[in-house]
Parts: structure tokens; C-alpha cells; sequence
């Protein structure tokens, strides 16, 4: 069992190291960290989307890698959950020095994002489960697609502005490829079923 949680140190390791790059790359100490903010947010990216599409990839294409995939999507979105709060600490470092005031756009879906992110890392485990039911489901798949929607209309919203091109349309398409792959197992779910 432990060593399946590698995806955790994965995550750590990821976004510290973005969290360097970030700070060594700007210009000056607060650039630095808006550095910071953006790359953490795309070290975290692979993780969440892994986790995201993990059982449809499980579902769709049996082999070993997507069922291990499939099978330790809680160590992946623990990963992830481990990136993102360094994208948290960055962001916030950089809107302190910046002297930033959060919108109340920023505040309900990356603030609610976060609200989401920690409540299923929280019942990331075999007792919450039980313990919630059928809100377990509920609370995950909300939180998924939250999460889900913060990162493609931060990438849409890139996209329009032609800005950190060429890498947020890469994203943007990863981002509706996964969703996608959802689509095709709901759907294949309700012509079976
Ligand atoms: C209150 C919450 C949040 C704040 C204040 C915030 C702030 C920031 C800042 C300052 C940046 C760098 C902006 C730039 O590149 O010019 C950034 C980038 C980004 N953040 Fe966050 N963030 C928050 C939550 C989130 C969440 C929850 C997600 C995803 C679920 C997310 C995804 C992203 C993405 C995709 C980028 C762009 C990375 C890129 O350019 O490749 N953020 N954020």
C-alpha cells in the first residue's frame, strides 16, 4: 500500500521544483512569485488530469498501466491535492506582496476550489466513504468538476487573450480531451445499462 503513494512525493516534488524555477526566473522578487503561482499551477496539471480521467481511461483501454491508474486514482488526486497547495502558498505569497485584492470572481471558484480540493483529501479514505454514502459521490464529483472548470476557463481565458501560448492550448485540448473520455463512458454507461 505504500508504495503505491508514490504519486504524493510525485506531486511534492513537481511543484517545489516549479516553485524554484518560478522565484529564480523573474525579474524581481514579486515577479518571481507570479512566476511561482504559474508554474505550480502547471505542475499540478498532469496530476489532475490523470486523476480526472482515470477511470474512463481504466474503462476504455484495459491494460496494466490504465488500471493501475484506475486503481490508485486516490494517491494521484492526493498528489495533486499536495501541488496545488503549493500553487496556494505562491499565489497567496504573491498577492501579499503585491499588495493584490482578490475579486469576488477569484474568491468563489478558486476560494470554493479550494474549499472542495481539501474536503476530498480529507475523505480520501476507505472510512469517509462509508461514513458519507452516496454524499461521498456527490461531494467528489462536484469537487472533480470544479476543479475541472477553474483550470480550462483559466486556460480559455489565455487562450482569448493570446497569452502563454503555445502551452494554453495544449492544455485547454488536454483539458476538453478529458472531459471527452467522461462523455464516452457516461454514455456508454446509459446505452448498456
Ligand atoms: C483564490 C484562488 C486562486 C488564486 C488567487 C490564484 C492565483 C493565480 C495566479 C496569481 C496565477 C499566475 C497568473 C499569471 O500567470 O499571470 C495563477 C495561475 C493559474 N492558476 Fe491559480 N489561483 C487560484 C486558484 C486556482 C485553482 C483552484 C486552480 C485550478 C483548479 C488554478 C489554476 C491556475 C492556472 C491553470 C493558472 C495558469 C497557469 C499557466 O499559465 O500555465 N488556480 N493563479
Amino acid at each position: 500500500m505504500i508504495a503505491r503513494r508514490w504519486p504524493i512525493a510525485l506531486g511534492l516534488v513537481l511543484s517545489l521544483s516549479a516553485l524554484m524555477l518560478g522565484l529564480r526566473s523573474g525579474v524581481d522578487p514579486i515577479d518571481g512569485w507570479l512566476h511561482a503561482a504559474r508554474w505550480t499551477a502547471r505542475a499540478g496539471f498532469p496530476l489532475f488530469i490523470l486523476t480526472y480521467a482515470a477511470s474512463s481511461l481504466g474503462r476504455l483501454w484495459h491494460s496494466p498501466l490504465t488500471r493501475a491508474l484506475w486503481r490508485d486514482r486516490r494517491w494521484w488526486g492526493l498528489g495533486f491535492a499536495g501541488s496545488h497547495t503549493v500553487h496556494l502558498y505562491a499565489l497567496a505569497t504573491y498577492n501579499s506582496m503585491a499588495g493584490k485584492a482578490l475579486t469576488a470572481q477569484t474568491l468563489i471558484g478558486g476560494g470554493g476550489a479550494y474549499v472542495l480540493l481539501y474536503l476530498m483529501a480529507l475523505t480520501s479514505n476507505d472510512a469517509a466513504m462509508r461514513k458519507l454514502g452516496r454524499n461521498w459521490k456527490r461531494l467528489h464529483t462536484l469537487g472533480i468538476h470544479w476543479l475541472w472548470f477553474v483550470f480550462t476557463f483559466s486556460y480559455l481565458g489565455r487562450v482569448i487573450q493570446g497569452r502563454e501560448m503555445p502551452f494554453a492550448v495544449l492544455a485547454l485540448a488536454v483539458s476538453l480531451g478529458a472531459l471527452g473520455l467522461r462523455i464516452a463512458v457516461w454514455v456508454r454507461g446509459r446505452k448498456g445499462a
